[in-house]
């Protein structure tokens, strides 16, 4: 006989309130110029939602290491100590830049797994990626050439390779990489920042996006992770070395530059939480839009072990915030 058991908490429910919350706070800083206090902003707003949240969690994916950040640094303990015990990846805003010069597709994303089961890059930054959607699962494989994965996707997907679109950040390091897409015969879309968006849109029908290849931040390829698990896509990895002094740091942190890392190395659990809110409008998620009296935000919550996937329209009101929270959330919010 079939045992039923009856649906436990959805953590991500309740982080969808801390990117609210980060971006809320960061996108009074759209175009300001200012990457610095657009950050602390939204670190700020994240650290104060993220202690209501019923978790006993340890950030894993953080602001760095202790001395250069005094919140949200790798190590830190967030939650109110009462639930699971978790690990935590946080980026208050992916798309800083983006942010600070008043372009699309900046993003507040948290991401939380059983403890023990994030990777840890610790202090190399970059990573090459490639990720899809549930469509193109299991077909792709980093230590191939790029033209075999893009027809491997175009197969999947029953696409001609000239109609599949890769997502690809602008950096001189990415070169060869476009040289081969280009060789390959499939298309190009761009990104001056954002690879978790360039991702998530990638596993997300109707984007226009098929699949994100390319070297960008190794923090952001674990909340990737995270977020293809709950959505059923895929994704690899493989540590990236900007110099000499990176090739010193991974050996002696052990860390293996030929290793490719499956998702299941990423992250090795089926449970998997994961929020995202806009901050300012992109492809994958509408901005923060201040109104009379408040604002709306746009979020993604997910959770890998239901598959459930939802965007969530939110209309914060300030006065009513105020009054059941103090000034403290608010001050974060209007600062
Ligand atoms: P942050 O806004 O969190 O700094 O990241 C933006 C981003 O574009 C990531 O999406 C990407 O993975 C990384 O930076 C790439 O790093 P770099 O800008 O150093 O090439």
């Amino acid at each position: 006989m079939r045992r039923e058991q009856v649906p436990d908490r959805n953590i991500a429910m309740e982080l969808v309130r801390t990117t609210e919350a980060a971006s809320l706070a960061a996108a009074r800083w759209m175009g300001r110029g200012d990457k610095n206090a657009s950050d602390q902003a939204a670190v700020d707003a994240m650290r104060l939602m993220l202690d209501t949240v019923s978790m006993d969690g340890v950030i894993v994916i953080g602001e760095g290491e202790k001395d250069e950040a005094p919140m949200l640094y790798n190590g830190e303990r967030v939650g109110n100590g009462r639930g699971p015990q978790v690990d935590v990846a946080v980026d208050p805003i992916d798309g800083t830049r983006l942010l600070s010069m008043g372009r699309p597709g900046a993003l507040s994303v948290v991401a939380v797994a059983p403890r023990g089961t994030m990777f840890n890059p610790n202090d190399l930054f970059y990573m090459e990626k490639i990720a899809v959607g549930p469509a193109a699962r299991g077909a792709i494989d980093l230590s191939a050439p790029v033209a075999w994965n893009i027809q491997q996707v175009a197969k999947a997907k029953d696409m001609a390779v000239e109609e599949i679109t890769v997502v690809i950040l602008d950096r001189d390091r990415n070169t060869e990489i476009v040289d081969q897409v280009r060789a390959a015969g499939a298309r190009i879309s761009f990104i001056t920042d954002g690879d978790v968006a360039g991702a998530v849109a990638a596993a997300t029908p109707s984007r226009g996006i098929d699949m994100l290849l390319g070297i960008g931040g190794s923090p952001e390829g674990v909340i990737t992770a995270c977020a293809l698990k709950a959505m059923g896509g895929d994704m690899q990895g493989r540590m990236w070395a900007r110099d000499e002094n990176d090739r010193q740091l991974a050996e002696q942190r052990g860390i293996d530059l030929k290793r490719v890392l499956t998702i299941d190395d990423l992250v090795s659990s089926d449970d998997v939480f994961f929020a995202a809110t806009g901050i300012t409008t992109g492809d994958l998620l509408r901005g923060v839009e201040y109104e009379p009296g408040g604002a709306t935000s746009e979020s993604l919550v997910m959770r890998s072990r239901s598959g459930t996937i939802r965007r969530i329209d939110t209309q914060h009101r300030w006065g009513k915030l105020q009054q059941i929270t103090g000034e403290r959330y608010v001050a974060e919010q209007r600062a």
